[in-house]
């Protein structure tokens, strides 16, 4: 009898090394003992299954999506549906890590009972945590869901969900006035029971300022080297596609020889604290 051919694409039928989901807890742990968290966003189950085979600690299912997946200009065509088939996706192939999904446009700025609904479907799809765009104005909104078992990462500064108030993907908190309205926004939120903070496109002391005045774990893209964490998105850190990309993006292809050897370098970057470098923050 011959056995079934193999494919390059099926699940590996090798004994898998034990592993274990990590869980908020872990996050929290990471925080506090001072190691940092590596985060990259990912879409399908075949990069689940290598970014959690590299080290990355948590995967983020960002609407970001609708721009490296779907071709569009911005995040807000994306919707519910297309976040739980993505969720779906990588929690079926994902094993370790804390897996994070995005509330797209439109599904968290209506009620707090109606945002409960949606975000309920995403962690039924496999995810441990919602990710919601704003500021103060989303602190009700957080609060319902933190106290009814959702728990959530509030995403401020570069809200890209806001790129068409912004006039484009505009760093944030530039002025002192907006400075201080993120700060605020950010202890607000913490109050409110976010569990943990994404500072996006800040510049570095205010990004520095937050982490000071936050306890909840920090994730920065174009924050600062302060934060507990860092996410890029996976193909901007692949170069995919090759060439200019925003300041905060290094491109981890450079001097590997493999996906994985590049994300194992992203991996060891964020951990050693050499990502971000000065050059990859902005300036007051
Ligand atoms: O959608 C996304 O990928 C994100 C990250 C860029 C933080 O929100």
């Amino acid at each position: 009898m011959t056995s079934p051919k193999a494919s390059s694409s099926a699940p590996t039928q090798q004994a898998a090394a034990p592993t274990r989901r990590k869980t908020l807890l872990d996050m929290r742990q990471m925080h506090e003992s001072g190691e940092k968290i590596a985060m990259l966003t990912c879409y399908d189950a075949g990069f689940a299954a290598l970014l959690e085979g590299a080290g990355v600690d948590s995967l983020l299912i960002g609407d970001s999506l609708g721009m490296v997946v779907q071709g569009r200009d911005l995040p807000i065509p994306v919707t519910l549906a297309d976040m739980i088939y993505h969720t779906e996706c990588v929690a079926r192939r994902s094993r370790s890590a804390f897996i994070i999904s995005d509330m797209p446009f439109g599904t968290s700025q209506v009620s707090p009972g109606d945002t409960f609904g949606h975000a309920a479907r995403l962690l039924q799809a496999g995810a441990q945590m919602v990710k919601i765009e704003g500021g103060l104005e989303m602190a009700p909104t957080v609060e319902f869901l933190a106290r009814r078992g959702i728990p959530v990462c509030a995403h401020v500064g570069l809200t890209p969900q806001s790129a068409n108030v912004f006039g484009g993907f505009r760093i944030q908190g530039r002025s002192p006035e907006d400075a201080a309205r993120i700060l605020e926004a950010s202890k607000a939120l913490e109050s409110a029971g976010a569990h943990m903070l994404l500072m996006e496109g800040v510049p570095r002391p205010l990004a520095d300022a937050v982490c000071a005045a936050v306890r909840i774990p920090t994730i920065g893209i174009g924050a600062s080297p302060v934060c507990s964490g860092q996410v890029l998105v996976v193909y901007d850190a692949l170069d995919i596609p090759p060439g200019r990309k925003a300041r905060f993006v290094r491109n981890f292809m450079d001097g590997a020889t493999s996906i994985e050897g590049a994300v194992r370098a992203y991996v060891a970057s964020v951990k050693d604290g050499s990502f971000p470098a000065a050059e990859h923050c902005y300036p007051a």
